[in-house]
């Protein structure tokens, strides 16, 4: 990967400005893709994120199944109709980013006055003139503008986008394959003939060549959207597996404690022969996951039944419990009541005294989300309860909020597989007996 960075004129200089990410892009070059990994990203870190793709608005407004010729510069009537439903999408944007109200998608607002924070603008934007536009309005309503294109010529990505995602839009419900590719790539060509990439001069922006091979930023302004080029750099679409699974019973899990670090109990020994096992019957030992680790015993001790090398992460420790790690909750209802009543109020904000909440885990998670989009071999992560329930909720696309409410069982593999939009799921029990602790380690 190759990477060139034109240096900011001012960092962090208007980080506390909204911001709009405007898409620009040839069809089938991964814009839907990179727009929605975005707002993944940016709304587990905690920022309000949404994406406005303007042919969900086409759909919505003037029903599916528009062949290619609505798209043809030179059809008047089409250029019209493309540019209501373009505009509506953007005017519904910048609703959403005032108050966090819209209009035309109705059901998937914010609280009433509550506004977004970052707005993802999906759509072609393929000319000048047109991202000018875009970018006045954004602006005239106080947005920073960052354009994302996405350029791609290699025909083996852009085939494969066409199979993995037009043929599945309901513009080509009920088409045959052959005929549907024919047709998405007239449109595509009628795309061609004006599309004009984004220039130093029209502002900030990120250009993405061959979906992450090379990465280009231009005058990138702020916090922000400098941490997602670094974001971007790290992303590839190798489809890979990520498996997550809790590290086998421990001995504070058998006295109800929470935290410390304490080895493994018989059971436990029992899950990391057993999960040792089912890695190695699925297995090649050349095409074994990558195995990360907390820096505790519990998941160190399991991962040693895998036989082969893992790597450790502080980062990866499950959340820090202060003064009340090592309790049963029964002793912290007991001993604390406000604090134990305080996180049963507000479980993913709540702070342990001289410890961590759940968004705090969430927070000393990114260089690991970082080095997951990186890393291109499936990975297998033996970790903790709560430090789990946040990495799912970041590949599952779930608002982290959601955190506490997940469940992450002992003694299970959660096998967690990305689709072109989305994210396949499948938990397999491994029920351990207990371990022979003389043997440990040997399988
Ligand atoms: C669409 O209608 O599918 C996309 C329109 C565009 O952004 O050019």
């Amino acid at each position: 990967m190759q990477a060139a960075v034109t240096p900011p004129t001012t960092y962090g200089a208007r980080g506390d400005r909204k911001i709009a990410f405007v898409m620009v892009g040839l069809p089938a070059r991964g814009k839907t893709f990179i727009a929605r990994k975005v707002a993944r990203y940016l709304s587990w870190s905690g920022h309000r994120t949404r994406v406005f793709n303007v042919g969900a608005y086409r759909r919505e407004r003037l029903g599916s199944q528009h062949r290619h010729s609505f798209f043809d510069p030179d059809n008047e009537e089409g250029n019209r109709a493309r540019l209501e439903v373009a505009e509506m999408a953007l005017e519904d944007m910048l609703r959403w980013m005032r108050d966090g109200t819209s209009q035309a998608l109705p059901g998937r607002g914010l609280h009433q006055g509550e506004g977004g924070e970052v707005g993802i603008y999906d759509a072609t934007d393929s000319t000048r003139e047109r991202r000018e536009t875009v970018r006045r309005q954004c602006v005239a309503a106080g947005h920073q503008v960052v354009f994302i294109e996405s350029i791609c010529d290699d025909p083996a990505i852009i085939d494969a986008n066409i199979r993995d995602t037009k043929l599945r839009s309901p513009d080509y419900a009920g088409v045959p394959a052959e005929e549907a590719i024919e047709d998405f790539r007239l449109r595509i060509a009628h795309y061609e003939r004006a599309y004009e990439t984004v220039r130093d001069d029209e502002g900030s922006y990120i250009k993405i060549k061959d979906v992450g091979r090379t990465v280009i930023a231009h005058r990138i302004e702020g916090y922000l959207p400098a941490r997602l080029v670094f974001f971007l750099v790290n992303f590839h679409i190798q489809p890979r597996s990520i498996w997550l699974t809790r590290h086998g019973e421990s001995e504070h899990n058998v006295e109800g404690r929470i935290g410390g670090d304490t080895p493994l109990s018989p059971l436990g020994v029992g899950y990391a022969d057993a999960l040792g096992r089912h890695l190695r019957e699925r297995f090649a030992p050349e095409a074994m996951p990558a195995v990360w680790t907390s820096t505790l015993k519990r998941t160190l001790e399991t991962a040693r039944a895998i036989g082969q090398p893992h790597r450790p992460w502080r980062a990866l420790d499950e959340i820090d419990a202060g003064v009340c790690d090592g309790m049963t909750y029964a002793e912290i209802a007991a001993q604390m009541p406000d604090e134990y009543a305080g996180r049963g109020k507000d479980k993913f904000r709540y702070r342990y005294p001289r410890g961590e909440s759940y968004q705090d885990v969430i927070g000393r998670l990114e260089p690991v989300i970082f080095e997951l989009e990186r890393e291109r071999a499936p990975v297998l992560i033996i970790g903790h309860q709560a430090v789990l329930r946040a990495l799912y909720t970041y590949v599952m696309d779930q608002p982290p909020e959601a955190c506490p409410r997940i469940s992450i069982p002992l003694h299970t593999l959660i096998e967690l597989t990305p689709t072109a939009y989305g994210c396949e799921e499948r938990r397999i029990e491994l029920p351990p007996t207990p371990g022979d602790l003389e043997g440990f380690g040997q399988g």
